[in-house]
């Protein structure tokens, strides 16, 4: 325990000054629901066509394996989270297990994580939205609702979500994680809805050939296939979960409401997406809904239930946002944190007397949007899904070095059989990662690498001087 550098910030919360700490405002009810708001999202919407095209039927196994990953990564999360129940996520908890250099590396690789996540979700609901207000008098003209990838010239929609949902962060994280709640409930009953309305349809036939991709990542650089490249992507679908740990300091009770936001909303998820993807493939055959940004809307219209197909619809536009809100919200948190250990600008640390980043929000809406207006989703989702990855990895390996070096400390959540989850957890996602298309792996060691040259020539020194500053 002694050589453990908890204490710098176990606690650290309420060891900060007024304008530097953030209000408990948050029970576990809204700690599930940021999760479930977070985690159901355009993976399950739109990403599950993007799957298919690459596994077939066998994307249902696609699910199941990222899905496998994602609970180890979520239980080891809930460990780590609880013992070091600080904001910052991912990064905090390296930073305490493995220094600074490591924290950095990983800090960098959640805010590729946060900041596209944002972006991914928006391009998704610029989709839906704008099949929403196709044959009205608000239809947008087709230039507007694409990227120059597309042959148009900035996704406005995409943007404009982008806006909407920093304002709401802005206002206040009470009154958005409140709102989230609700909004939550609607995107559940729209997807039982789906199921409910496709399951009738199924015919087993539509799971024949089941792999006709294979098993493993194949094909040439831009165009991969195999259930594991499927899997890679469909990861996107799963994560969210460490968007409850950004949270932490805002807890009430961050021992108890930690482990039942994240392992709760975990399971939840879980069971409704293969209740989904099997609903899904079985009422209509994948290679009709592949290449659609709206495949589950295409599914219901295909089937004769236009009338759900634009319930559906509705549902995603008015709730997909609280995927935005969510990451968003961990995306604030995680600049915030690493600019109060001088890693990133100290005035992007400062709370409003409202208790939120508002400095950090308006930043990150200007470069998400940005990203959102110009960049094909897949892509962006592919590259959030390496950051991810990376994060996941420290903290299965977190959980692992915590119990060796810190065997009696108290953990108010155990991960069961930690040596086996943390070994499936890691391995599984250095699989994943090498089944990301090759450009992805290329940008993301591209991301790496600037984020180690600003270290070198700009953090470690302002880092050092703030801890000398706070000594
Ligand atoms: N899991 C989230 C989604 O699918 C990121 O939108």
């Amino acid at each position: 325990m002694s050589n453990w550098n908890v204490k710098k910030h176990v606690g650290a919360a309420d060891e900060q000054p007024e304008h530097h700490r953030l209000a408990r405002t948050l029970g576990w009810p809204h700690l599930v629901a940021l999760g479930v708001g977070a985690i159901v999202g355009t993976g399950i919407l739109t990403l599950i066509g993007v799957g298919a095209g690459k596994a077939g039927p066998a994307v249902i196994l696609s699910f199941a394996i990222a899905g496998v990953i994602c609970a180890c990564a979520a239980l080891a999360y809930a460990e780590v989270a609880t013992m070091i129940p600080a904001s910052g996520s991912a990064y905090t908890y390296s930073y305490v297990v493995f220094g600074e250099l490591i924290a950095w590396i990983i800090g960098w690789s959640l805010i590729l994580e946060y900041s596209l996540v944002v972006s991914a979700v928006a391009v998704g609901w610029s989709g839906y939205a704008a099949g929403f207000l196709s044959g009205t008098a608000f239809a947008l003209p087709p230039e507007w609702i694409a990227g120059p990838h597309a042959g148009g010239i900035l996704n406005l929609p995409a943007v404009f979500i982008i806006a909407v949902v920093a304002f709401m962060l802005s206002a206040g994280t009470r009154e958005s994680a409140t709102l989230n709640a609700i909004l939550v409930v609607i995107k559940m009953l729209a997807l039982a809805l789906f199921v409910a309305v496709a399951l009738p349809h199924f015919d087993a036939a539509n799971f024949e050939p089941f792999m006709p991709f294979g098993f493993p990542r194949s094909g040439a650089a831009g165009s991969e296939v195999g259930v594991m490249a499927a899997a890679a992507i469909i990861f996107f679908a799963f994560y969210g979960f460490d968007a409850i740990a950004t949270a932490a300091e805002e807890a009430k009770n961050p021992g108890r409401d930690l482990s039942i936001g994240i392992v709760g909303s975990m399971i939840a998820c879980v069971a409704i997406y293969m209740a989904v993807a099997a609903a899904a493939i079985g009422a209509l055959s994948f290679t009709r809904f592949a290449a659609s940004p709206e495949p589950l809307a295409l599914i219901l219209r295909e089937i004769g239930s236009g009338w759900a197909a634009r319930i559906l619809g509705a549902s995603a536009v008015i709730a997909l946002p609280t995927v935005i809100l969510a990451f968003f919200y961990g995306q604030s948190r995680i600049f915030f944190t690493m600019a109060r250990d001088g890693l990133l600008p100290q005035p992007l640390a400062r709370v409003s007397s409202r208790g939120s980043p508002v400095r950090i929000t308006i930043f990150t809406a200007v470069i998400v949007a940005v990203i959102a207006g110009l960049f094909p989703l897949d892509e962006i989702a592919a590259l959030a899904n390496a950051g991810t990855l990376a994060a996941f990895v420290a903290v299965c390996a977190a959980m692992l070095v915590l119990r060796r070096r810190a065997p009696d400390a108290e953990r108010k959540f155990r991960a069961p059989l930690a040596p086996v989850i943390g070994t499936v957890g890691i391995l599984g996602c250095l699989y994943l990662f090498y089944s990301l298309p090759a450009k992805t792996q290329l940008y993301f060691l591209i991301w790496n690498g600037i984020g180690l040259v600003v270290y070198f020539a700009w953090a470690q020194f302002q880092a050092a001087r703030v801890r000398r500053a706070a000594a």
